[in-house]
């Protein structure tokens, strides 16, 4: 008797993306725009979901109200209207692709919940562009 259960969240962020150890020639050439040495922003959509067993005693696999709070502490505050690379430690040596933020909001989010239940995010950059990450 699973179920997964989900909820959607926002945030907005900039970044570059670059590697400081890569010629400006040779950012340019692999992450072009997104190279830009003065940052851009992002409208960052995220759905965070957990599967796990119903409990038949509250019939919830987590109460929505603790996975939204969990969202808001973690990750809407520590990134919603920030630089990530200059203002977010996980970035200071990782490059803020959608697949390492996905990653980073995983890692800050896992220990919060039972080590039985499965969690996905969902991390859309664009409308048209996201990343799935499962662990
Ligand atoms: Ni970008």
């Amino acid at each position: 008797m699973k179920a997964k259960v989900s909820r959607k969240a926002h945030f907005n962020a900039a970044h570059r993306l670059y590697r400081k150890d890569w010629s400006f020639e040779e950012n340019e050439r692999i992450f072009g725009k997104c190279n830009n040495p003065e940052f851009h922003g992002h409208n960052y959509e995220l759905i965070v979901s957990v599967t796990g067993e119903i409990d038949p005693e509250t019939g919830f696999v987590i109460d929505v109200k603790v996975l939204k709070d969990l969202i808001k502490s973690e990750i809407e505050d520590a990134f919603d209207h920030k630089n990530l690379n200059v203002q977010v430690p996980e970035f200071k040596n990782l490059n803020p692709t959608a697949e390492n933020i996905a990653m980073v909001i995983w890692n800050k989010l896992r220990p919060h919940f039972n080590a039985k239940d499965a969690l996905e995010v969902v991390l859309y950059e664009t409308p048209r562009n996201f990343v799935t990450y499962i662990g």
